[in-house]
């Protein structure tokens, strides 16, 4: 009944989502890289899938968001965090909200750290975690209102805590790696386990940006949605 594609970006190691469903043939993207775009449209054609939101997980500095060129393409819906800095989303997630397009149903968790507005997404058993909660890592917290406390409560408190058997969908992963589970990052990831808060806090995780990094930040601030839609009204569920 659902379609769930993980696609690559090999330039940034950016992970996109695509989840749709057969029955209805709506679509959601989340983080897609901008220069993929074309991929993007024509997996949707191909898959006769209805754009119907793209989402954004944090305010990302290594890639351009695709959102206004998928906006201008689809008239599609964009959300983003609450706080996440980016302008013109259409809706607002905050922990505990819902996204509800069509018969697809997600929710939202509130996992900042990485950046202020990180959300992650539970989508049935499987959670799309950006950069909150990487495979045997996580994200740096040298970004613009990074706060290393708040990502280790993040993902120590909100992520950790859930169902093993969760499959941890992660935003990049620079070894190629697709997916793991709540299960063997508890157990297994080196930034967490057995790491006490402090211990989280000493380490230097503020990684440089790169160089077009601001750029990037600028860029994707803008965002798209209700800033650059000139279109006719779309009628999501919510
Ligand atoms: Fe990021």
């Amino acid at each position: 009944m659902f379609i769930f594609r993980q696609l690559r970006d090999s330039s940034s190691a950016t992970y996109t989502y695509l989840i749709g469903s057969r029955a209805s043939r709506a679509a959601l993207l989340v983080d897609p890289v901008a220069e993929q775009s074309p991929l993007y449209l024509g997996l949707l054609g191909e898959l006769e899938l209805n754009l119907a939101c793209v989402v954004d997980t944090h305010l990302h500095s290594d890639h351009l968001s695709a959102a206004p060129t998928l906006i201008r393409h689809t008239g599609c819906l964009y959300a983003a965090g609450l706080c996440s800095g980016i302008g013109g989303a259409d809706r607002q997630l905050a922990d505990g909200d819902s996204l509800d397009l069509a018969d697809l149903h997600l929710e939202v968790l509130a996992t900042p750290g990485h950046t202020p507005g990180c959300i992650t997404l539970l989508w049935e058993d499987r959670l799309l975690t950006g950069d909150a909660l990487l495979i045997g890592s996580c994200g740096a917290t040298g970004e613009p209102g990074g706060n290393a406390g708040t990502h280790y409560d993040s993902v120590t408190r909100k992520l950790l805590p859930l169902p093993d058997e969760l499959l941890v969908f992660p935003g990049h992963d620079r070894d190629g790696r697709r997916v793991s589970c709540i299960g063997d990052e508890r157990q297994g990831n080196p930034l967490f386990c057995g790491i006490s808060r402090d211990e989280f806090m000493a380490q230097d995780r503020s990684q440089p940006m790169g160089e077009r990094a601001e750029a990037m930040l600028a860029a994707n601030r803008q965002g798209g949605g209700s800033v650059l839609r000139e279109r006719s009204p779309v009628s999501p569920n919510n």
